[in-house]
């Protein structure tokens, strides 16, 4: 490690610890920026962060342990940056000031457990744990949820992904052993027991991230845009995905692209199956609830063509297994982790299985983990 980096380490004067979890999502994906509904929960990985005050009046030290790299900046001259982690702090910073004249200057040390890419947005929490801390260690005030949307703002504002609201909210609202079901519309969610017995939630990470991925999810939103604006020509209440039925979508099928049409099909079939979906787990029919992510993962790869190969070949792999009740890929896609639920006894076995396939077809190391529904941000206690 660089001198200087272990002597700021070494004379950190911890103040505040915050954990800020990944999340995981069963089933609404691509939903959240249409007006639509979700599924998500955080994870029991997470960001750690640790925060000084430094008695400065706008000098901050931000530390990646992670990356072994340090972000130094001052308050009063923000601006985006070419390194792509930079963005997400300065991001959140920017969108902070914007509300506040009270964050002083401040020392941070983030340490991660999240794999980047993966799908279980590392980026939302490296947001909202950064804007939780502050908010803390300044004693800001602000509730919650607009910690929430100041971290989706400058996701859309510096790192330039025009995301939805899914991530920071999971990542700051989630609750142990429960599932949120989002309306993103309204905002409003509700909390449902995550009963998943005898099944277990199963990661695997293809490893993969094509760099596709941040530009085609913006392509993947103006599409949706595309569509609403041919369909509120004629149906002016008509303001997303999330108010358009399918008879409605097909008295428009003539005017809309075969890809316009599909992507729209796509988004009103997914927000149909997260209701049904929540209505399932509610009462503990969880082959039909893995029946739906499923039929979500295929939604994804053929009408969305937000999958790859790889995630395809995983999802393919566990539909062959009857202890695999439910597989989709997770996230904005084109690499990253399918989410599976896989009954208890078989997974060891199941996991050297599904490796080596996945090697001898890739080349490529595939990971897993098993995760449970955990608790959002928090401060440690
Ligand atoms: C990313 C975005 C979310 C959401 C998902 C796809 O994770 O950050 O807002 O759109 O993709 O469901």
């Amino acid at each position: 490690m660089n001198k200087n980096h272990k002597e700021f380490i070494e004379n950190f004067n911890e103040e505040l610890v915050i954990f800020s979890p990944g999340r995981i999502n069963f089933i609404g994906e691509h939903t959240d920026y249409n007006n639509g509904f979700v599924l998500p929960t955080a994870i029991d990985k997470k960001i750690v962060f640790s925060f000084e005050r430094n008695d400065t009046e706008d000098q901050c030290k931000v530390y990646s342990i992670s990356y072994g790299k340090m972000l130094d900046f001052s308050l009063f001259e923000i601006r985006q940056s070419t390194i792509e982690w930079e963005n997400y702090i300065l991001g959140v910073i920017n969108e902070l000031l914007q509300i506040t004249d009270s964050v002083k200057g401040f020392n941070c040390i983030i340490k991660s457990e999240l794999p980047i890419g993966a799908g279980i947005s590392s980026s939302a929490a490296l947001e909202c744990g950064l804007a939780f801390g502050l908010n803390e260690l300044f004693g800001l005030g602000l509730p919650k949820i607009a910690l929430i949307e100041l971290s989706q703002r400058a996701e859309h504002l510096y790192v330039g992904t025009k995301c939805g609201i899914m991530d920071q909210f999971a990542s700051v609202m989630s609750k142990d052993q429960k599932v949120i079901l989002l309306d993103c519309k309204s905002q409003t969610h509700r909390l449902i027991d995550a009963n998943f017995e005898p099944y277990k939630i199963l990661l695997l990470n293809t490893n993969v991230s094509h760099n596709l991925a941040s530009s085609e999810y913006n392509t993947r939103r103006e599409e949706c845009e595309e569509v609403i604006k041919i369909v509120s020509s004629k149906y002016n209440e008509i303001k997303s995905l999330r108010d358009i039925t399918k008879s409605v979508l097909n008295e428009f099928k003539n005017k809309l692209s075969t890809t316009l049409f599909n992507r729209a099909s796509y988004v009103i079939e997914e927000n149909n199956r997260v209701l049904q979906a929540s209505e399932l787990l509610e009462k503990g029919d969880l082959v039909r609830f893995g029946e739906l992510m499923y039929q979500s993962h295929r939604g994804l790869q053929n009408q969305y063509e937000v999958s790859c190969e790889e995630l395809d070949f995983l999802v393919d792999f566990s539909e062959n297994n009857d202890k695999i009740i439910g597989s989709r890929m997770m996230g904005g896609g084109f690499g990253g982790c399918t989410i599976n639920l896989i009954h208890k006894d078989d997974i060891n076995d199941y996991i050297v299985r599904v490796k080596k396939a996945y090697k001898d077809k890739f080349n490529i190391d595939l990971t897993s983990f098993t995760t449970v529904p955990s608790h959002g941000t928090s401060i440690q206690e």
